[in-house]
């Protein structure tokens, strides 16, 4: 995770983001501090990446580098306002990781999920905003693990983590209607027993969510996912985390996990 420190939304590179409307980065700053803490006090080990000046939007750690089995496949930014937080995550992750030197723009585990216990372990890969889908196929080679390329369709959901999250090794939730109807079928076909959340839930960043396979984290406007999740078994956990949502991200972009 990376502390708000220097959190504003000074440009607008998604639909959430509003120049207009000032953050209050006390706020931002203690919500923050209280996800750390809910994520501490579950048993979780927290590593902090210290922010940086002049990168607003490097509290979102997710899209810093992707992990699988100790493989690090390293972030390249689409856009020039975040590229310079590659090399903060690279820093972090250079030893005792395998890190590798992403050619393709990739935002990360912004656009990556792994599910460890389905098929043997495969990853999801969201391409149509910001990731090349030339960087599943550089992932498919760098984590030597089956990745499969959907496409999101509305802008309003253009990180693959604000459509979909595992809930635990092997089960996901996803919002169908920010896929293409094509993706929508290669999901049913591989999850006919997923959580399906409605708009209302994605618009909520109700799926932009952090699961430790019991524990489910998700935003506090979240309440019909939060009780969809507890429907089938896991125990939610709201946090507010209002201040972050003014750029776009929310519990599962503050977040990201460490595969070793
Ligand atoms: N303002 C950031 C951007 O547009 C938000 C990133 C949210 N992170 C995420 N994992 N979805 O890039």
């Amino acid at each position: 995770m990376c502390p708000p420190e220097h959190f504003t939304v000074e440009y607008a590179i998604n639909p959430w983001m509003d120049t207009e409307v000032a953050v209050d980065a006390d706020l931002a700053l203690k919500q923050w501090d209280t996800l750390r803490n809910t994520l501490v006090d579950l048993g979780h080990l927290v590593h902090v990446l210290d922010a940086r000046p002049g990168l607003p939007d490097m509290v979102y750690s997710a899209n810093g580098a992707f992990s699988v089995d100790g493989t690090v496949y390293g972030a390249r930014f689409k856009y020039p306002q975040r590229a310079d937080e590659a090399a903060a995550h690279r820093a972090f992750y250079e030893s005792p990781w395998r890190y590798h030197a992403p050619i393709q723009v990739n935002e990360g585990e912004g656009d990556f999920a792994y599910l460890p216990g389905a098929y043997g372990g495969i990853v999801l890969a969201g391409y149509g905003f910001r990731t090349d889908p030339a960087a599943h196929a550089e992932a498919q080679e760098v984590l030597g693990r089956p990745v499969i390329s959907l496409k999101l369709v509305d802008p309003a959901f253009y990180h693959l983590d604000t459509a979909l999250a595992a809930l635990d090794d092997r089960h996901v939730t996803y919002y169908p209607g920010a896929f293409s109807p094509a993706s929508q079928r290669v999901l049913a076909q591989l999850f006919p027993d997923a959580l399906l959340a409605d708009r209302e839930d994605a618009e909520a960043f109700g799926l932009n969510l952090v699961s430790d396979g019991r524990h489910v984290i998700l935003n506090t406007e979240a309440a019909g996912m939060g009780r969809k999740v507890r429907d089938a078994g896991y125990l939610p956990i709201h946090v507010n985390l209002s201040e972050l949502k003014r750029g776009g991200g929310s519990v599962k972009c503050a977040v990201a996990e460490l595969r070793a």
